[in-house]
């Protein structure tokens, strides 16, 4: 049986809060990446919050990543799913044992797609979700209709990973499950630029505690 204590001994980095009332902030990093890529970006996009950052528990070529691919761009659906189960357990044992609210995510790239998948398959365990470069995680939406997460979506136009028509269908996919959806498409390629950092901050800092509200596109 897996224990609490084993579940927290996946490599994570926390931070306490230093500002109440702020919700705790899920650092989900991209391919090759680890726990503690994303800290500074949290800490800018969030100052104060608790952070909660796990290592994602695939290598691929000693790349840590959150799940299998079988090509660039082309998921193990499977260990998808079993990945982002247990990435589930352990956000709802760290919350137990930090006594933290219902996270946001803040993904990036890989980290933007469990992130996504975690949306689909979980609704309810994120409080609202930054997704960064994100793609479509599953071939089919796996629950339709089940909640209504205030999700930002930061796409690039010129990303040569993501396609844009991959990108539109995971918008489809988050909408019909009922996310409370802002996309923005910005003129860049796959990876941040100030710009990702400025609306995510924003987005943050106007609906990080929402539950609900209206979609926009711009
Ligand atoms: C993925 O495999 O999750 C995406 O292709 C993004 C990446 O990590 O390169």
């Amino acid at each position: 049986m897996t224990t609490t204590t084993d579940i927290l001994a996946r490599p994570h980095r926390f931070e306490p809060a230093r500002v109440p009332g702020r919700d705790p902030l899920l650092l989900l990093h991209g391919t090759g990446g680890d726990e503690t890529d994303l800290l500074s970006l949290g800490r800018a996009l969030a100052p104060g919050a608790a952070l909660l950052s796990p290592r994602g528990s695939v290598l691929e070529n000693g790349m840590p990543r959150f799940f299998r691919r079988l090509s660039e761009g082309v998921f193990d659906e499977a260990d998808l799913i079993r990945r982002t189960d247990e990435l589930a357990e352990f956000i709802a044992a760290a919350r137990a044992a930090h006594g933290l609210e219902a996270p946001v995510a803040v993904g990036f790239s890989n980290g933007a797609n469990i992130a996504a998948s975690l949306l689909l398959r979980h609704p309810g365990v994120l409080a609202g979700a930054v997704l960064l470069r994100a793609m479509k995680p599953f071939a089919a939406n796996p629950r339709p209709g089940h909640s209504a997460t205030p999700v930002l979506m930061i796409s690039g136009q010129m990303d040569p990973i993501v396609p844009t028509a991959n990108a539109n269908a995971l918008a489809v996919d988050l909408e019909t499950s009922g996310a409370v959806l802002t996309r923005h498409v910005l003129p860049t390629g796959h990876g941040l630029s100030q710009a990702d950092l400025h609306i995510a901050g924003e987005w943050l800092a106007a609906h990080g505690q929402a539950r609900s509200g209206s979609s926009t596109e711009t």
